[in-house]
């Protein structure tokens, strides 16, 4: 690729990249990808343990993706203005409608998960309307748009001063077992992290129009809530009349080993935000609605660019292929496998604090010390850096403002052999970095 590509162009092109807008601290040019595995500008190849923001569920350049987007593009219709149908639209709408999780059958689509919820946001203010407040779980991740960041925990510096933006978002306390913000221990706890969403509803839900969370906070430090944490939440959410908000954008579409976290959870929100994976590599999000709420006046969430055809049909592809290769047994498969390697290096090793599941939705949160718990992060920066140079693209959990989970979060597609090369480069990094 470097003999037919001009290096000198691309650095002049560098040099114009306005500062944050990438995050810059791994200095690879992609150029191509295949199953788990990308390549870069000098041919070197890396297992992709991000999926590329979470959004390659399907593995890369699937043949399948591939040709639905070829074949919308011939069609000569790239982009068509929200007000028409199209085929792919009508089709992927009867395929998300079928799967949708209880009667989450109402669905609208957007190109951006902050946008999916800020319409979520607008959703649940047009069914309560005299409601403008909102909750929002500490370490929650909603998005970079100023309504999302004030929902997000609002962290110097991704935040800055502009969290404050918007001012009615209470923040609740979060099921965080590995660091409970009472420091108690789950069972006994009674779930006291829930229950503190009814004592602050207590003080005047009339005014609060949603709970918006992620039933497994992502960014926030790969944190899963204990199986019953949720369903508490629902009835309280029902008991005080306000609506509840589950942003899927990185847990739905299979992650978690279940179609959607609501499923694997047993609870149904009344609004799901959903993207990602969904597109096999094209962009799409969007919003699903409980079918006796009601949606958008005209107009009230409406972009140019918001009903993109090719990534429609190649949503149609994915969803097809999810199912065809039963690539759900494969995240459950390779899930257990990967957590169950990584629980028993967590016992050999001081650097691992916890190891955090299910499915191919894996945190590691790295640790100085196991008993004060103080949080490793310049290891896991430095982590990153050295599965890099190994041939392994581990993520990292940066958003809470601490930065020491490392994430194994690969395409759905991961074969064994490609799990046993992750896990062998974890280890090395891991005794590389442990304290001696
Ligand atoms: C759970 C969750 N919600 C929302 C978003 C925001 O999506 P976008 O970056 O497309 O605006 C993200 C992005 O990482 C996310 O992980």
């Amino acid at each position: 690729m470097s003999t037919q590509v001009d290096l000198k162009e691309l650095a002049e092109g560098r040099k114009y990249l306005l500062s944050g807008s990438v995050g810059g601290e791994l200095p690879l040019c992609l150029v191509s990808g295949k199953g788990s595995i990308v390549k870069d500008i000098n041919g070197k190849e890396y297992i992709d343990c991000t999926s590329q923001a979470w959004s390659y569920n399907i593995g890369f350049s699937h043949p399948k993706v591939i040709e639905a987007a070829i074949e919308q593009i011939k069609n000569g219709l790239t982009h068509c203005r929200t007000s028409f149908e199209t085929i792919p639209k009508l089709r992927l709408l009867k395929k998300l409608g079928e799967i949708a999780p209880g009667n989450l059958k109402k669905i609208s689509f957007c190109l951006h998960g902050s946008v999916a919820n800020e319409g979520a946001l607008k959703l649940a203010m047009i069914n309560k309307p005299d409601a403008f407040k909102f909750l929002a779980p500490y370490d929650n991740y909603s998005g970079r748009t100023l309504a999302t960041i004030a929902a997000s925990w609002p962290y110097r510096p991704i935040s800055r001063n502009f969290a404050p933006f918007m001012q009615n978002f209470i923040r609740v306390p979060n099921a965080y077992c590995y660091r409970c913000p009472f420091g108690l221990k789950y069972p006994d706890c009674n779930l006291l992290c829930a229950e503190f969403i009814k004592t602050t509803l207590e003080r005047g839900a009339e005014s609060v129009a949603a709970l918006i969370m992620e039933p497994l906070q992502a960014s926030g430090g790969m944190i899963p809530p204990p199986q019953d944490y949720l369903k508490r939440v629902r009835e309280i959410c029902n008991e005080y009349g306000v609506l509840l908000i589950f942003d899927e954008v990185q847990t739905g579409f299979g992650r978690l080993g279940e179609m959607f976290a609501s499923e694997l959870y047993d609870t149904i929100p009344d609004i799901l935000t959903f993207g990602k994976g969904i597109g096999g590599g094209f962009p799409l999000f969007g919003v699903m609605l409980r079918d006796d709420l009601k949606g958008y006046e005209p107009a009230t969430h409406s972009f140019t660019f918001a009903h993109f055809p090719v990534a429609m049909a190649t949503a149609c592809a994915t969803l097809d292929i999810i199912k065809e290769e039963n690539l759900l047994e494969n995240v459950r498969k390779m899930g257990k496998y990967i957590t169950e390697k990584l629980l028993q290096m967590k016992e050999k090793y001081e650097l691992i604090g916890d190891v955090r599941g299910p499915g191919l939705m894996i945190g590691i949160e790295l640790v100085k010390n196991k008993e004060t718990k103080e949080p490793a992060c310049e290891e896991a920066t430095q982590f990153i850096k050295e599965g890099v140079k190994r041939g392994v693209i581990f993520g990292q959990s940066k958003f809470r403002g601490v930065g020491n989970v490392v994430k194994i979060k690969p395409p759905f597609v991961i074969t064994k052999e490609e799990a046993d090369k992750v896990l062998e480069v974890f280890e090395e990094i891991t005794d590389l970095l442990s304290p001696k």
